[in-house]
This record gives C-alpha cells, sequence and structure tokens, in this order.
C-alpha cells in the first residue's frame, strides 16, 4: 500500500478523537467487505462509477487516489479519506465519506478533512485544496463550505469547490 504513495505523508494521522491510518492488510479486508455493501452513494462519492466487485473495487481505489486514509475512532473504521490529482508542492483533491449514517454529524468527517490537508501542507505537498460534488449533495456541499472551502464553478452537475490554505480561495 505505501507503494502507492508519490510522496511522504506521515501513516498516521492523529487527533483526540479521530485517526487516520493508511490501511494495512486487514484493513483491506474490511474495506474490500464494506465496498461490497456500500450504497450507491458511498461509491459515487468514492469514485467508483460502476459496481465491480469487492475486490476490484478496492484495486480500483487503490489505483485512483495518491494515499487513501482509514478513518478510525478509538474502537471503529469509520470512513474513508482519499487524495487524489496531487499536483507536487501545488494542489490535491480530497473525498471523504463516513460509512453509517449512526457515525455521521460526530465531528468525525471535519476532523479527518482537517488532518488531512494539515498532514499536506506541513509536509510541503501542497497548499491548495479541491473537492467536486454532485449538485444534488446538499449535505456534502454544506459539509465542505462549513470546513472553509468556496464554490467555484458548476460544470456537469459537479459542484467545484476550492480551499487555499491560509487565505481566501480567490
Ligand atoms: C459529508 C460527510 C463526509 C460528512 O461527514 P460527517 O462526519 O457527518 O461530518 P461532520 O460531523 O464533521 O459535519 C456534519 C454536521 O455535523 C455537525 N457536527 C459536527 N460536530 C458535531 C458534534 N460533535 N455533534 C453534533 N453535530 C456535529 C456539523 O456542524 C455539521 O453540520 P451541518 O450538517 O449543518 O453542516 C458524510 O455525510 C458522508 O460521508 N456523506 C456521504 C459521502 C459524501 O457526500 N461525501 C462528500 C463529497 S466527497
Amino acid at each position: 500500500m505505501q507503494g502507492f504513495q508519490l510522496g511522504h505523508l506521515p501513516s498516521r494521522l492523529k487527533d483526540k478523537d479521530v485517526c487516520l491510518v493508511i490501511p494495512g492488510l486487514f484493513d483491506l479486508v474490511w474495506l474490500s467487505r464494506a465496498l461490497r455493501d456500500a450504497d450507491v452513494e458511498i461509491r459515487e462519492n468514492l469514485g467508483l462509477k460502476r459496481a465491480p466487485g469487492a475486490c476490484t473495487s478496492t484495486f480500483l481505489l487503490l489505483r485512483l487516489f495518491n494515499w487513501v486514509y482509514l478513518i478510525r475512532t478509538k474502537n471503529n473504521r469509520v470512513g474513508l479519506l482519499g487524495i487524489y490529482d496531487w499536483e507536487p508542492g501545488q494542489h490535491a483533491f480530497l473525498s471523504v465519506v463516513i460509512w453509517s449514517d449512526t457515525q455521521r454529524d460526530r465531528g468525525i468527517g471535519s476532523s479527518a478533512v482537517r488532518l488531512a490537508m494539515e498532514g499536506l501542507v506541513e509536509n510541503g505537498l501542497c497548499k491548495e485544496f479541491f473537492v467536486e460534488v454532485k449538485e444534488c449533495n446538499y449535505r456534502g456541499i454544506r459539509f465542505w463550505e462549513r470546513n472553509g472551502f468556496s464554490q467555484i464553478n458548476t460544470r456537469d452537475g459537479i459542484v467545484l469547490m476550492c480551499l487555499s490554505w491560509g487565505q481566501g480561495c480567490q
């Protein structure tokens, strides 16, 4: 898994409640199962347009993203954060899903995003962040806005949003 990384980003990023870890072997088994059972919304947000088998989905994810972090709380694996289209020293795109409704609205997604952005900035890997969210995903758009992102444009039903670290986006 580490072999899929293009630059140095710590294998573990942690705050009081949330931990981002590069998936190990057992995590990948869990991930395959979780992807097998995931609903369309989750698959789409991870960029999996079709619904191939669990192992193929996991492989596609590892190909699609420069880095994949598993989002963990104290006892549970609760979601996934992917970093893709990384332009070294410049920008990266983020994608995040919290798997279960019971784990949402607890601040986990926001903590995960903040940890990832801080990790990328502090390691000099990028200074600007983009996300692509479906126009109809109001919850997703509000989530990114709450985390400091601004809408740039909408094309083909996808809203492009941006955050420049340490300054306004535009
Ligand atoms: C969007 C998504 C990632 C948000 O994750 P999350 O962990 O629920 O996010 P947070 O808990 O940090 O924030 C969500 C809400 O909970 C609120 N919240 C944050 N901490 C809280 C806490 N401790 N207690 C109660 N509510 C809290 C936030 O204010 C926010 O409120 P809002 O809905 O009015 O914006 C999650 O809903 C998800 O996985 N959706 C499907 C995939 C998706 O759409 N991804 C985004 C596009 S890439």
